[in-house]
C-alpha cells in the first residue's frame, strides 16, 4: 500500500510535495489518518487531492484525518484535523475476531501494534493472573482474554476516557468474567490492591514502562513471572542490546534474578526510532524452576 500510495502522491502532487506527507497511512476501522511531516509545503487543494486518493485506494475508508504532531502527551493521543468523507473520529477496529470501540480524538490507538497484541496473548498459559499497567481501550486485555484463557486480566487506565471505551469493549467483546477496567494510576492501583497477584504483567506505555519497573515486578506473584516491557530506542545510539542490558540492571537491582529475556522491534516510529518490546522471565527465587518460554 505504501509505495503505490507515494506514488501516486508523486504523479499528482509532484515530488517536492509528496515528501511532505508520510508514505503510509494508518487506517483505525474506517478512518484513515495520514501523517503531515511539514504542512508548511502543502496548500487546502493539495490536502483535497490526499484524501481523494486515500477514499478512491479504499473503499472501506469513510473518514480521512491528518495528524501533525507525533503522538503527544501521557494519555498519547493524536493531534488530529479533519480532512475528507464523514466527520467523526469515533471507529470500531476489528483484528484476530476482536473489535475495539475508539475516539480517536481522545484515546490512544494504533494497528500497527495488532501482531504484538497477537504475540502476547498467544504466550499467555492457562489459568494465569494478569495484569495490565496502561490498557487504553483495552486491547491487550481482550485479546488476552479472547485468544488464551487467562483467570483474571487487571486492567489498569489513568484516562477516563480509555476506562469508558475499555468497559464497552469488554462488554462488546464478550469478555467481562476475564477482564477487569480499572481507573486510576498503575503505581496507585497496585501498591494498594493489586501487590504479589500477577503471573505476567505488561506495560505497554514506553513514557513510564522504565519509571513503573518497579512496580510492575510489586504486581508479580513471589516465585516471579513474565514482564513485557516497550520502550522507544534510537537505533544509532543505543540499539536493542543496549536497552536489554539497561533493564536487566534495573531487574537485578531491585532484587530480583532475570532467568531469561527476549527482545523484538515492534514498529518503527521515526526515521532511526523503534518502538521495542523485552520480554522478561524473573523471580526473587534462586532455586532453579520450571521455566516456560513458549
Ligand atoms: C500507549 S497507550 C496504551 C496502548 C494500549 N495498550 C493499546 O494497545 O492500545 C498508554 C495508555 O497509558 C495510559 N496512562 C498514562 N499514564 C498512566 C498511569 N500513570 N497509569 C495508568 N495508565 C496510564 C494512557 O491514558 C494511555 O491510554
Amino acid at each position: 500500500m505504501s509505495k503505490q500510495f507515494k506514488d501516486m502522491l508523486r504523479r499528482i502532487l509532484g515530488s517536492i510535495k509528496a515528501r511532505a506527507v508520510s508514505s503510509s497511512y494508518d487506517v483505525v476501522g474506517d478512518i484513515a489518518i495520514v501523517r503531515i511531516l511539514e504542512p508548511e509545503a502543502l496548500c487546502e487543494n493539495d490536502y483535497e487531492v490526499i484524501a481523494g486518493i486515500i477514499l478512491d485506494s479504499n473503499p472501506r475508508v469513510k473518514t480521512v484525518l491528518r495528524q501533525y504532531s507525533p503522538v503527544g502527551s501521557l494519555f498519547r493521543v493524536r493531534c488530529l484535523t479533519y480532512m475528507a468523507g464523514e466527520e467523526r473520529t469515533v471507529t470500531i477496529h476489528k483484528e484476530y475476531g476482536c473489535r475495539y470501540k475508539v475516539d480517536l480524538s481522545k484515546v490512544f490507538f494504533s494497528p500497527r501494534l495488532s501482531y504484538e497484541r497477537v504475540r502476547v496473548a498467544r504466550s499467555t498459559r492457562e489459568g494465569e493472573y494478569i495484569v495490565n499497567m496502561f490498557s487504553g481501550v483495552g486491547c491487550f486485555s481482550i485479546a488476552i482474554a479472547r485468544l488464551g484463557k487467562p483467570k483474571a486480566v487487571y486492567s489498569i487506565d489513568i484516562s477516563r476516557d480509555a476506562y469508558m471505551l475499555m468497559k464497552e469493549n469488554v462488554y462488546m467483546n464478550d469478555v467481562s468474567y476475564t477482564v477487569i477496567p480499572i481507573l486510576g494510576d498503575a503505581r496507585q492501583t497496585i501498591e494498594s490492591r493489586l501487590r504479589g497477584v500477577a503471573d505476567r504483567v505488561l506495560e505497554p506505555l514506553p513514557d513510564l514502562a522504565y519509571a513503573y519497573l518497579d512496580v510492575a515486578l510489586e504486581a508479580l506473584k513471589p516465585e516471579g513471572g513474565w514482564i513485557h516491557y516497550y520502550n522507544f530506542i534510537h537505533l544509532k545510539s543505543m540499539g536493542l542490546d543496549y536497552e536489554v542490558d539497561r533493564v536487566k540492571r534495573r531487574v537485578e537491582k531491585m532484587g530480583w534474578r532475570v532467568i531469561y529475556t527476549r527482545a523484538r522491534r515492534v514498529r518503527s516510529v521515526g526515521p532511526n526510532w523503534m518502538q521495542i518490546v523485552v520480554d522478561l522471565y524473573v523471580s526473587r527465587n534462586m532455586d532453579g524452576q520450571e521455566l516456560n518460554t513458549g
